[in-house]
C-alpha cells in the first residue's frame, strides 16, 4: 500500500544554525511529489529527517499515521521507506547485482540468527529476491553488468543501481535525491520513463528533489518550494515556475526585477 506521508512544523538546527525551520505538508498515498529548492535550501536535510539519518529539533513527520522522528533508518526502513542518496553510496568491489541485493535483505523473514542458520524458508526468499533483482537489471537492459564490479560501471549506471536497489525492498515511500544528477540527456529520458513505470506498475509514493526542471515537470503532481529552510510555496509545477518568489529564489531580487 502506497504510504501518506505528513510533515507538521519541522524544524532542524545545528548548534545556531537554522536549516529546516516550520516545514509542513502533506503527500497522498500513490502521488508523486517535487521537492525543489536553490543549493543550500534544506532539501537533502529535509530527506535525511523522514529517513531517520537526521533527528529534527521539533515536529512531527508520520507516515501513514506513524511518527517517524526518533525511529531509527533501519526501522523506518521496516515501515516501508527506501531512498537513494545525492551522491551514490554503493559497495564499489561488489558485483552490481550484489549492491542491487542489498535492498532485498530487509524482506527475509525472521532475523539474524535465523539467516545463519540457513533455514529453507530463508533459503528460498533468497532465490526469490536474487531472481526478481536479476529480473529487473534485465528489463533495465542491465543483464550483462549484474557480475561485473561497481566500480566498473559508469556514473549514470551507479544511479541506475541505487534506484534497482531502493525498489528491490518494495517500499511504499520512495525519496529519491537528485536521480538525474550528472546524467545525459537520453539518460535523463530513459529516468522519466523508467519512474512513471513503477508509479503505475506499483502502490508507491514517492518524493523526488531534483534541479532538472523538464524532469519534474514530467514526473510529478505536486512541488513543494524550499528556500533557506522554509516552504516557499506548494503547488504544480507549472505554478512553481511561474511563481515571483520562487524565480526570485533562484535568480535574486535584482534579476527578478529586471525580467519582470
Ligand atoms: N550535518 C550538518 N551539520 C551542519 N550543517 C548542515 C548539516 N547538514 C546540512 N547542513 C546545512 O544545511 C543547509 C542545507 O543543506 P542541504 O544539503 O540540505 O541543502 P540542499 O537543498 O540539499 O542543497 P543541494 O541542492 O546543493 O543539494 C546547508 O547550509 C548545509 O551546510
Ligand atoms: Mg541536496
Amino acid at each position: 500500500m502506497a504510504a501518506r506521508l505528513s510533515l507538521n512544523d519541522v524544524n532542524l538546527h545545528f548548534g545556531g544554525v537554522k536549516v529546516l525551520q516550520e516545514v509542513g505538508f502533506e503527500v497522498e498515498p500513490g502521488s508523486i511529489l517535487g521537492l525543489v529548492g536553490p543549493n543550500g535550501a534544506g532539501k537533502t536535510s529535509l530527506f535525511n529527517c523522514i529517513s531517520g539519518h537526521y533527528q529534527p529539533s521539533s515536529g512531527s513527520i508520520t507516515i501513514d499515521g506513524t511518527e517517524a522522528i526518533r525511529r531509527s533508518p533501519a526501522h523506518l526502513a521496516r515501515l516501508g521507506l527506501s531512498r537513494t542518496f545525492q551522491h551514490p553510496a554503493l559497495q564499489l568491489r561488489a558485483t552490481v547485482l550484489e549492491n542491487v541485493l542489498l535492498g532485498g535483505h530487509i524482506r527475509l523473514p525472521g532475523g539474524p540468527l535465523e539467516w545463519a542458520l540457513g533455514l529453507p524458508r530463508t533459503a528460498r526468499a533468497e532465490r526469490e529476491i536474487r531472481a526478481e533483482a536479476l529480473a529487473m537489471l534485465d528489463g533495465a537492459g542491465l543483464g550483462w553488468a549484474a557480475g561485473l564490479p561497481a566500480d566498473e560501471l559508469s556514473h549514470g549506471l551507479h544511479k541506475g543501481i541505487e534506484l534497482w536497489r531502493a525498489l528491490l525492498s518494495r517500499p511504499s515511500l520512495l525519496l529519491l535525491d537528485e536521480p538525474a544528477a550528472g546524467l545525459s540527456h537520453g539518460e535523463v529520458e530513459q529516468l522519466i520513463t523508467t519512474v512513471k513505470q513503477v508509479r503505475d506498475e506499483r502502490d508507491i509514493t514517492i518524493i523526488v528533489v531534483e534541479h532538472h526542471m523538464g524532469l519534474i515537470s514530467a514526473l510529478t503532481d505536486r512541488v513543494v518550494v524550499l528556500d533557506h529552510g522554509r516552504k516557499l510555496m506548494e503547488g504544480t509545477a507549472a505554478e512553481a515556475q511561474s511563481d515571483p518568489r520562487v524565480i526570485e529564489a533562484y535568480i535574486g531580487k535584482d534579476a527578478a526585477d529586471d525580467a519582470a
